[in-house]
């Protein structure tokens, strides 16, 4: 692989031991992938970080590198185990909670930002169109490639974290221009009512891509929180990093002007396909014990229409709406906490319904609108789900 001489400096250690180090990884990674060079990025966004996924070994992975290097640009957090702040409130262990609050600490020492989320392009990490960036959760990378246009394989944690170090990542995938076209069509003749449907789609076509690239032709606007769980439904059922929608992301027009275009394969998506898909989620027909919202991390417009809807209500049964500190704090400006507080409600942030240990909780069936966690929830926390749109969940648990 080609280096400069800065990068050929870094991997015989004239930066310091951790340098070299990653660099050495990171050079080993790209030959597999026959990378010709390595790029610098941006910003990164780590995985990895719940006590409940990566347990005591990846504790120590943080607490050894943290003591040979530090992050050398704009590094975010993704979810924790629990609710930092309060983690006792809602049910959770201090065992568990020291653990992670030590992997959080790890991660400080060496500059990431402890902002907790799996949307930080929500809260300041935008990258621009054709920025190369390091990202590692799978809902944030296919935003990021889709909607924003940056560029990002779909890494794993510690492949972020070391890119974070040196400032570079190998130059293959979905950084090389001309493997972001589309790989399949898909021709949707159903008019979208809500995100339960979006997310239906996103679950049934990564099922038939895999690690493909899918377009979309739509025939109205999703608006970015619906893109937000379409990608996070595509890379769930599959291992999509990236997709198209004709007219509203920014590389579709690139993707529909290449050669190979005129020649995919056609998919034609009707209102049965989704009705059946959206059955196929839910695993149990039992009105929820916790309605679980924000997976992606909810938007501050998602909080809103969720205070909007239990404005004057009471919750007979836990709601819990994650989402990253920042904007729970824009949600108390607002005044949407308040309300949604008054309804009986929560908005939890540093977690989510996935990552945090919530079998160990009192429940049995969690309502969630998210196909990404309607996907996890019955495997990583053998729980029943209930998927469903934001207002018949709230429906449910409303008297
Ligand atoms: Fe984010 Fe947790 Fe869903 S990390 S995408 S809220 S599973």
């Amino acid at each position: 692989m080609e280096l400069t001489k800065y990068e050929e400096d870094m991997y015989n250690g004239e930066y310091g031991e951790g340098k070299a180090e990653c660099m050495e990884i990171l050079v080993s990674l790209g030959k597999i992938y026959d990378a010709e060079k390595m790029i610098p990025i941006t910003s990164a966004q780590v995985s990895g970080v719940s006590y409940k996924t990566i347990g005591d070994a990846g504790l120590d992975f943080v607490v050894d590198l943290g003591k040979k290097a530090d992050v050398t640009l704009e590094t975010m957090l993704n979810p924790a185990g629990v609710d930092i702040e309060n983690w006792e409130e809602l049910g959770f262990s201090e065992e568990f909670t020291k653990k992670q609050i030590d992997i959080i600490k790890g991660y400080e020492s060496i500059g990431v930002m402890s902002t907790c989320t799996c949307t930080p392009y929500l809260i300041g990490n935008t990258p621009m169109l054709n920025d190369h960036v390091s990202w590692s959760e799978s809902s944030a990378v296919c935003y990021v490639n889709s909607v924003i246009g940056a560029r990002t394989n779909r890494e794993g944690g510690p492949s972020a974290l070391l890119a974070a170090i040196v400032g570079r990542t190998p130059y293959y995938g979905n950084h090389i221009l001309e493997n972001r076209v589309a790989d399949m069509i898909f021709d949707v003749s159903y008019d979208f009512n809500n995100e339960a449907e979006i997310g239906a789609l996103g679950y049934y076509v990564g099922q038939i891509v895999n690690d493909k690239k899918p377009y979309f032709k739509l025939t109205s606007n999703p608006g970015r929180n619906n893109l937000k769980l379409l990608g996070a439904a595509l890379a769930s059922s599959g291992a999509v990093s990236q997709y198209h929608v004709e007219g509203i992301t920014p590389e579709a027009e690139f993707a529909r002007n290449h050669d190979s275009f005129d020649e995919l394969e056609t998919i034609d998506i009707d209102e049965n396909i989704i009705k059946d898909t959206i059955s196929k989620l839910s695993t149990t027909d039992k009105i929820p014990d916790l309605v679980c919202l924000g997976c992606p991390h909810a938007s501050i417009t998602e909080i809103q229409k969720v205070a909007q809807l239990v404005k004057g209500k009471k919750l007979v049964k836990d709601l819990w709406i994650c989402t990253s500190k920042a904007i729970k704090a824009i949600s108390q400006q607002c005044g949407y906490l308040d309300i949604i507080e008054q309804a009986g409600g929560k908005i939890v942030s540093d977690t989510c319904m996935v990552v945090a240990p919530i079998e160990e909780l009192d429940y049995e069936v969690i309502g969630v609108n998210s196909a990404k966690a309607a996907n996890y929830v019955p495997n990583m926390c053998k729980l029943d789900v209930v998927y469903d749109t934001v207002e018949n969940l709230i429906d449910m648990i409303s008297e």
